[in-house]
């Protein structure tokens, strides 16, 4: 391996600089060049190919965001998209690529792997946590941690004039920050996308709350099953609770990543490269109990990462 590039692709996630930055020292540090295709699959097609070196990763490690900016390319779902990808590769000469993403973005890496025979390592960006393989993706915790500032905010306001909340988070398929936050943030209920719900019981379960003296409520609803804002009115009209809703939006997708984010990104980072130096290839880095471990690609893409059953048990329990 000579010459190595990298892409960060979908949505961006804190910590995707921290991995830029690990693969480009480590690569340094191997001899092999390191380059940036700027703005994923999008920039690889436009061949915005950059050279990178020591100092276009310093000072990264703490930003949110991606320097090489991100994308969703509808062009590289298109074969003609992706023939024009692979000769920009070749064209380049590039040994190996590394792509940054979620499951879309490892989804893609996979085909120019197996169809284009490119070697391709990936790392899972994605703040939803829904990418099978590893225990973590990079972002999640730092986005947890942006949730967890908001809810305990609106804990204040809420508890002081007895007002049911409903918080919308993200998660399009998946329901983990929205199950994490409820925990972690002491809410009444947790609304997601892999288990059904039944609003009835919720809304007697927390007017028998306020009866026994509770001063508020807070339902945390991940973007998958519905808007808070309707769920917000059935609240309001069945329950006759003084609703208010809160949409955190994008500001979960940002900031400051967390210690946890910059060690998780920088590890994987290092074990991508060191994976491509030992002859691996079609395969996602990933954090298994503790360890980094190589995962195919077919093993990320052909499974489902599932809700751990235990914590939706422990949310009920201790929201009762
Ligand atoms: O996949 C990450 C994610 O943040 C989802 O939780 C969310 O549904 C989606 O991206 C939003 O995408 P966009 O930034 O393109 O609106």
């Amino acid at each position: 391996m000579k010459r190595i590039a990298l892409l960060t692709s979908g949505g961006d996630c804190p910590g995707m600089n921290a991995a830029i930055r690990s693969i480009v020292r480590t690569c340094l540090s191997m001899n092999i060049q390191p380059f940036g295709f700027e703005q994923g699959y999008k920039g690889l097609i436009e061949n915005r190919i950059i050279p990178m070196d020591n100092k276009s990763v310093a000072n990264i490690i703490q930003r949110g965001g991606t320097i090489l900016r991100s994308a969703r390319s509808e062009q590289f779902k298109t074969k003609e998209g992706r023939d024009t990808a692979v000769e920009v590769l070749k064209k380049n000469k590039i040994d190996g690529l590394i792509v940054i993403g979620g499951d879309g973005s490892l989804t893609g890496a996979n085909i120019l792997y197996k169809d284009y025979g490119i070697n391709v390592v990936g790392l899972p960006g994605s703040i939803d946590n829904d990418i099978y393989g590893t225990d973590m993706s990079i972002g999640v915790d730092t986005a947890l941690n942006t949730i967890l500032r908001s809810i305990d905010t609106i804990n204040d306001t809420a508890s002081s004039h007895d007002r049911t909340f409903l918080i919308e988070v993200m998660g399009r398929n998946c329901g983990y920050l929205a199950l994490m936050s409820a925990i972690a943030g002491g809410a009444e209920a947790v609304l997601i996308p892999e288990v059904p719900y039944d609003i009835e019981g919720i809304i007697k379960k927390i007017k028998k709350r306020y009866e026994e003296g509770k001063t508020r409520s807070i339902i945390v609803v991940a973007e998958g099953v519905g808007s808070a804002y309707d769920f917000g009115k059935v609240f309001g009209m069945i329950g006759g609770f003084d609703t208010r809703i809160t949409v955190l939006g994008h500001i979960q997708r940002g900031g400051s990543p967390t210690v946890f984010d910059r060690i998780l990104a920088t590890r994987l980072g290092t074990a991508a490269v060191e994976a491509f130096a030992a002859g691996s290839s079609g395969v996602m880095v990933g954090l298994q109990k503790t360890k980094v471990t190589l995962v195919p690609f077919e093993e990320v893409l052909g499974n489902k990462k599932m809700i751990d059953s235990k914590l939706l048990e422990i949310a009920e329990i201790l929201s009762r």
